[in-house]
């Protein structure tokens, strides 16, 4: 990686810290904060953003311990990358794992739940059937109180993301443009252009 693009990828990262921390701030609150928060990143690829999620989350739900988070990703060469710019920036409590998300369950332990499932730069379009199954399997490992959330690089492939997910059962809390993605060549494509987070919708009483 050259110089170049680390400072262009620290500078994606402000970028979503600022948005995360503004639409975090309609949900976060019910998050506990007496006890280690997790995350889990799905499709992770090779984790830039693992820094700017625990700071962020750390921040916005006043947490002080320290904040778990797990990686997954279908691409071992992903991994190593991501676990070795965890190592690099001192981050403690990351694994990677590699995983089809689309069937977690062979991955991580049944019980195993989290505060906030992240999914940056989502897929939907390239297999809707597939990534539907990673939306489902992201809202079904979160805790009662817990958030997910997704990035686009598209307008359009946001808004099927979006209604995929509430189809799915998830309850949208906010949608939020982010001003300060940087554009990608192709057209309309850009850096964590939208992100939505949503919670899990409450079962109906009979
Ligand atoms: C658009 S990239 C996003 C990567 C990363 N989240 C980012 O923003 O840089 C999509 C990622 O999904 C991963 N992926 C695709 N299908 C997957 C599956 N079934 N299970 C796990 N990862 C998958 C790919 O390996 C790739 O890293």
């Amino acid at each position: 990686m050259t110089s170049e693009q680390e400072s262009q990828f620290a500078r994606e990262n402000a970028a979503l810290s600022r948005l995360l921390r503004r639409a975090l701030a309609h949900a976060a609150p019910s998050l506990p904060n007496d006890r280690p928060l997790s995350i889990l990143d799905l499709a992770c690829g090779p984790c830039r953003e693992a820094e700017t999620l625990i700071h962020s989350l750390r921040e916005v739900s006043g947490s002080s311990s320290d904040i778990r988070l797990v990686g997954a990703d279908i691409r071992r060469a992903e991994l190593d990358e991501a676990a070795s710019r965890a190592r690099a920036a001192g981050l403690a409590h990351t694994e990677f794992l590699a995983a089809d998300c689309s069937k977690l369950d062979h991955a991580l332990a049944s019980s195993e739940n989290f505060d906030l499932t992240f999914l940056r730069h989502q897929n939907f379009w390239n297999d809707p059937a597939a990534w539907l199954r990673i939306f489902e399997h992201g809202l079904s490992r979160l805790n009662d109180d817990g958030l997910l959330v997704i990035t686009s690089y598209f307008d359009r492939e946001h808004a099927l993301a979006v209604r995929a997910l509430e189809r799915a059962g998830a309850e949208l809390v906010v949608s939020a443009r982010n001003d300060d993605s940087i554009d990608l060549s192709t057209h309309g494509k850009s850096v964590d252009r939208h992100l939505a987070v949503f919670r899990r919708r409450p079962a109906r009483r009979p």
